[in-house]
């Protein structure tokens, strides 16, 4: 299955990604995990992003597509992926869109995660995630590490991402009214979305998804 995972900051789509990926058997691709791990590489795709995400801003086009097409080209991506966090505008879908053309496959699905903004606010306030891995992610108070500060998973160090700030999170909530939200039309024309809340335990949005996905 071919899948992307839409929803604004904080709504769980990389916490919900690692489930149904993990269900679906195909892989994870997360354009934050890729830029935040090129940035603790030190590589200059690395560098380049992290003066945007310090701000709050998309990374530009030429950069996240060209990282984003290489790593679907990788072999574990041949059968299907979830995309988390791409396309996040309306040239990148359409570069999404021209790149599955080519090379005759198609999206099977968006999933499009609803989230009061209240709750968003909760959610990134409370986030830490893992040094080693920042698909690692727990929350203070929602799914606490089960030793404080130490990653359950890799045994890693726990931070709050430098984005995660009161002032950038503001500007984040901006871009993804003004840029993101707009896909979800231009997938709702090719008759691709299904809006399932993001409420509740985890494990309830993970339910609610896999039923969406199955009705496609
Ligand atoms: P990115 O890393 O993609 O961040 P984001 O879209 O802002 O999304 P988040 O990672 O903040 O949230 P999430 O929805 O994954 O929530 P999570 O599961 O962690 O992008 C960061 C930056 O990179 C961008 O600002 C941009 O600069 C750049 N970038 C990335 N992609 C780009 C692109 N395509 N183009 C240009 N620039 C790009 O959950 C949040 C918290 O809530 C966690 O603590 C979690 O434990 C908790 N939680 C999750 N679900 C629940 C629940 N059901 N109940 C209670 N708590 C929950
Ligand atoms: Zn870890």
């Amino acid at each position: 299955m071919r899948i992307v995972l839409v929803g604004p900051p904080g709504a769980g789509k990389g916490t919900q990604a690692a489930f149904l990926a993990k269900n679906l058997a195909i892989p994870h691709i997360a354009t934050g995990d890729l830029f935040r791990a090129n940035i603790s590489q030190g590589t200059p795709l690395g560098q380049k992003a992290q003066e945007y995400m310090r701000a709050g801003q998309l990374v530009p086009d030429e950069v996240t597509i060209g990282m984003a097409k290489s790593r679907m080209e990788e072999p574990d991506a041949a059968a299907g992926f979830l995309l988390d966090g791409f396309p996040r505008n309306i040239a990148q879908a359409q570069a999404l869109d021209g790149y599955l053309d080519e090379t005759g496959q198609k999206l099977d699905a968006v999933l499009d995660l609803e989230v009061p903004e209240d709750e968003v606010v909760k959610r990134i306030a409370g986030r830490r995630i893992c040094r080693n891995d920042s698909s690692h992610v727990f929350h203070v108070e929602y799914s606490p590490a089960k030793r404080e500060g130490v990653c359950d998973v890799c045994g890693g160090e726990l931070y709050q991402r430098e984005d995660d700030r009161e002032e950038t999170v503001r500007k984040r909530l901006e871009v993804y009214h003004s840029e993101t939200e707009p896909i979800i039309d231009h997938y709702k024309a090719q008759g691709l979305v299904t809006t399932i809340s993001a409420l509740g335990a985890v494990s309830e949005v993970t339910e609610r998804a896999m039923r969406a996905l199955s009705a496609e």
